[in-house]
């Protein structure tokens, strides 16, 4: 659990196209000597200390983990002295010191499974009233996967043994979420492949509970494997980051949401997608995805592909 925690810090911090971003979003706002920040979700305090190290006056450090411990000995090692490390979840610290500037990278793959979302509508208890959050919004994407590699992956109770079958337990493997480096080769390339599900606010009044209709008509005949999702969140207007197949490569990768069978579809044929998520804090992430073609209509949904 240690080595995992000290390797999924590493990642983050060896990420430079995360880091160029994020400091490209510090240095733009960060009046030296006055403004204050609140890092939400600091881990090894690298955002604060960046802040830190381009003239902000205080920063304060929220973080739930163990890692708060190691961000102390960054700064000691640093000479840095005007951080505040606070041992809690945000969500429950009462009455916060208001910041200039509330800062949060607590993205995931899926970009709202590290709550975010919540994170952020919560934080701006800790803002001035003309204060800056980065990052400020979300887009989340969908394109039909083309390629079969992630979906005979998923479908390999197939071949086990082939005396013993193992439905039960392929339907449950084609119920999850699937992160992995999906390239723009194994993405369905007609005009308008890419649609976008669902955008986030940061700042305004948004939900918990997401849900998004995208359809396609094959430009060509397609054999649809599964989808890739992908987000883009603009940290500030001009300063965005993504984990889109075409940008540049990120510590974070793709989804691969997988469909029971290969769908066949002839050119002008349809194909349609319901996506649903919940992030809130009680549920962790819940994703479902109902798919529908002139071949059939599944629905596949992240509770039932839990195995305790
Ligand atoms: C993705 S890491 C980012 C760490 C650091 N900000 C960086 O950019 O390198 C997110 C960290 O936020 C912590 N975290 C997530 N939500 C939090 C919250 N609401 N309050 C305090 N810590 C939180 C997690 O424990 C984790 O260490």
């Amino acid at each position: 659990m240690l080595y995992f925690m000290i390797e999924f810090h590493r990642k983050m911090l060896a990420d430079s196209v995360r880091n160029a971003a994020f400091v490209k979003a510090l240095k733009k706002v960060i009046v030296p000597g006055k403004s204050v920040i609140t890092d939400i979700g600091s881990g090894t305090g690298y955002l604060a200390f960046i802040a830190s190290a381009l003239g902000a006056k205080e920063c304060y450090l929220y973080e739930t983990g163990d890692v708060l411990e190691l961000s102390k000995k960054i700064a000691q090692e640093n000479g840095i002295k005007n951080c505040h490390f606070i041992r809690k979840h945000s969500a429950t610290v009462k009455t916060p010191p208001r910041a200039d500037i509330v800062i949060s990278e607590t993205l995931g793959n899926f970009a709202l499974e590290e709550h975010i979302l919540e994170n952020l509508l919560d934080a701006k208890r800790f803002l001035k009233p003309e204060g800056v959050m980065i990052p400020q919004k979300i887009r989340q994407y969908v394109v039909p996967v083309t390629s079969d590699t992630i979906f005979r992956e998923v479908q390999a109770w197939n071949d086990v043994d082939e005396k013993i079958t193992f439905t039960a337990a392929k339907e449950m493997s084609v119920n999850n979420l699937y992160v992995r480096t999906i390239t723009p080769k194994d993405v369905y390339s007609g005009p308008d492949a890419i649609k976008k599900w669902d955008e986030i606010d940061l700042l305004g009044n948004e939900k918990s509970k997401r849900s998004g209709d995208v359809t396609w008509t094959m430009h060509a005949p397609e054999t649809i494997h599964g989808f890739c999702l992908f987000w883009e969140c603009d940290l500030l207007t001009g300063i965005t980051l993504s984990t889109s197949p075409a940008a540049p490569l990120t510590h974070w990768e793709q989804l691969f949401l997988p469909v029971p069978q290969p769908i066949k579809l002839r050119k002008g044929e349809g194909l349609s997608l319901k996506i649903q998520s919940d992030s809130s804090y009680n549920v962790g992430i819940n994703v479902r995805w109902d798919v529908e073609s002139p071949s059939g209509k599944w629905e596949m949904d992240m509770k039932k592909g839990h195995l305790n």
